[in-house]
């Protein structure tokens, strides 16, 4: 709720609780009032009270808007006397102080007094005469003739006019003081929903202006504060992921400096030593320069994927190469996989055998060209490391309720047990005798990178001079040729 709404009907609320609260009290009050003090003074007294006033101030309202010849009429003073009978009251006519007319007898001196007391005190409507208390009501007329003429109106009541007093006190200030709490309640309200907040924002404020950002803002307040709350968390979560992208923007930076001037440094030496070779004399006959130049092309090319595959890393790593899902069936893939490392693989003589043991069509949403590079790497370590000449690769399709798992499995030399945990960080080789002329240590790091991005998972499973198993695991796209599943 917007808060100048919100601060409209918490006012509001109070004024009306306040109200509500004072009638309910003075209804108490008139009740004990009534029951202790003065027993007359009972609820259906004052409703009889309210009744003659209204009544007597109903004549004297009427008789107002006629001529005081009127109501010298006989017709208009049995109606009169009928009505003012009704309210157990007296009607006095008087023109230049002297009773014209009366619907009882009263005494000189009291009709003398009434007279002059509902004169003199036009802001009170009873008088005591006698110690009796009356509610009066008084119309004055003017006639031509310079005469005075008046109809006043007495009203007997039981009542005592200090229960009066009580109860303008009473609900003065019971009103006042339930205001008060209520408008207490309604500040107390907005400092909690709005203040308090306020000043932690503020605090959060100061400490990002000054770089800390690893404190959250909590979402709390009222309306347009707990939104503000938001927005501010938002652009806290915003500058610290921007700050995290810039240091992983120059670590990278600094990661590709180092590696590339130590993992290139060997390969680029060594060309420089093969054409210094032939340029010194040292390769002699054209065979010899032949040689010489290959090996350089071979180091050259190798210099150059490694600058690729450090190329490729740094941006996967920083999420700038965009990826196309598809939705793929596994087992054609794979087979199509195969069909590309067949003939490389029968080359060196390693066989290699896809085994499917998938019941149904699984299918998986990836990106088969990043992903071709995760088969690829991973295929050639089985083959760069298999050492025997029965060398046999195995890709083996499964899956479970959820997921679809590959496992690429050699017989090769396995890794040790202490060099698993890392072979899938950047520049990780388990046996550091091989230099970079084998590689640049980025082709599990690479292949990890792929398959998290896909939501997927890799591992390996090795014993030490027993193979390899690389187990990549995927999840299933949830559907069956034919429809959902
Ligand atoms: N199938 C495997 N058999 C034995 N060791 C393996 C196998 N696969 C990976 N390794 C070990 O894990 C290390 C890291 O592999 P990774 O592919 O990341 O780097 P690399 O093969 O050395 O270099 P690159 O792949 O960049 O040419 C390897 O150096 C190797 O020691
Ligand atoms: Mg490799």
């Amino acid at each position: 709720m917007q808060l100048t709404r919100r601060f409209f009907i918490m006012n509001a609320l109070a004024v009306l609780v306040s109200i509500a609260l004072t009638v309910l009290a003075v209804i108490v009050f008139i009740a004990i009032y009534t029951k202790l003090f003065d027993p007359d003074a009972d609820i259906n007294n004052l409703s009889r009270i309210f009744e003659v006033r209204s009544g007597i101030s109903h004549i004297k309202n009427t008789a107002e808007s006629l001529e005081f010849e009127q109501l010298l009429d006989t017709g208009y003073q049995d109606v009169l006397a009928e009505r003012v009978k009704h309210l157990g009251s007296h009607a006095f006519i008087f023109k230049n102080r002297e009773v014209v007319y009366g619907t009882t007898l009263f005494n000189d001196i009291d009709i003398n007094k009434s007279l002059m007391l509902s004169k003199n005190e036009p802001d009170s409507d009873t008088l005591e005469l006698d110690g009796r208390t009356f509610i009066f009501a008084r119309a004055d007329y003017d006639l031509p003739s310079g005469d005075e003429g008046v109809l006043l109106l007495l009203a007997p009541i039981q009542l005592k006019s200090k229960f009066y007093l009580f109860l303008g006190i009473f609900t003065v200030s019971f009103f006042t003081i339930t205001f008060l709490i209520m408008n207490f309640w309604v500040s107390y309200r907005f400092s909690r929903g709005i203040m308090i907040p306020v000043s932690r924002l503020k605090e959060a404020a100061v400490k990002i202006s000054e770089g800390d950002l690893n404190h959250g803002i909590a979402e709390e307040g009222d309306g347009e504060v707990r939104e503000l709350a938001r927005t501010l968390e938002l652009m806290r979560i915003k500058l610290k992921e921007s700050i995290y992208q810039q240091q992983k923007y120059d670590e990278n930076r600094k990661f590709l400096i180092s590696s590339i001037s130590h993992d290139l440094k060997t390969p680029v030496t060594s060309i420089i030593g093969y054409i210094e070779g032939i340029m010194d004399g040292v390769a002699r006959t054209p065979d010899k320069i032949n040689e010489y130049l290959e090996t350089a092309r071979s180091r050259a090319v190798l210099v150059n994927t490694m600058i690729d595959d450090l190329l490729l890393y740094a941006k996967l790593d920083l999420n700038q190469i965009p990826y196309h899902f598809e939705k793929t069936d596994l087992q054609k893939y794979f087979e199509d996989c195969l069909s590309d490392y067949r003939y490389e693989f029968e080359k060196m003589n390693i066989k290699l055998s896809l085994v499917c043991e998938l019941k149904e069509r699984v299918y998986v949403q990836i990106d088969r060209e990043r992903l071709k590079r995760v088969i690829q790497n991973v295929l050639d370590n089985a083959k760069k490391y298999v050492d025997r000449d029965d060398g046999q690769v195995d890709i083996l399709l499964r899956e479970t309720g959820t997921s679809a798992i590959i496992e690429i499995r050699d017989n090769g030399k396995g890794i040790p047990e202490k060099d698993l945990p890392h072979i899938f960080d950047k520049f990780y080789r388990a046996d550091p005798s091989r230099t970079s002329a084998d590689g640049s240590g980025l082709g599990l790091a690479i292949a990890r990178q792929i398959v998290e991005d896909h939501e997927g998972k890799i591992w390996a499973i090795s014993t030490d001079g027993k193979g390899t198993r690389m187990m990549i695991s995927l999840k299933k796209y949830g559907e069956v040729a034919g429809g959902p599943r």
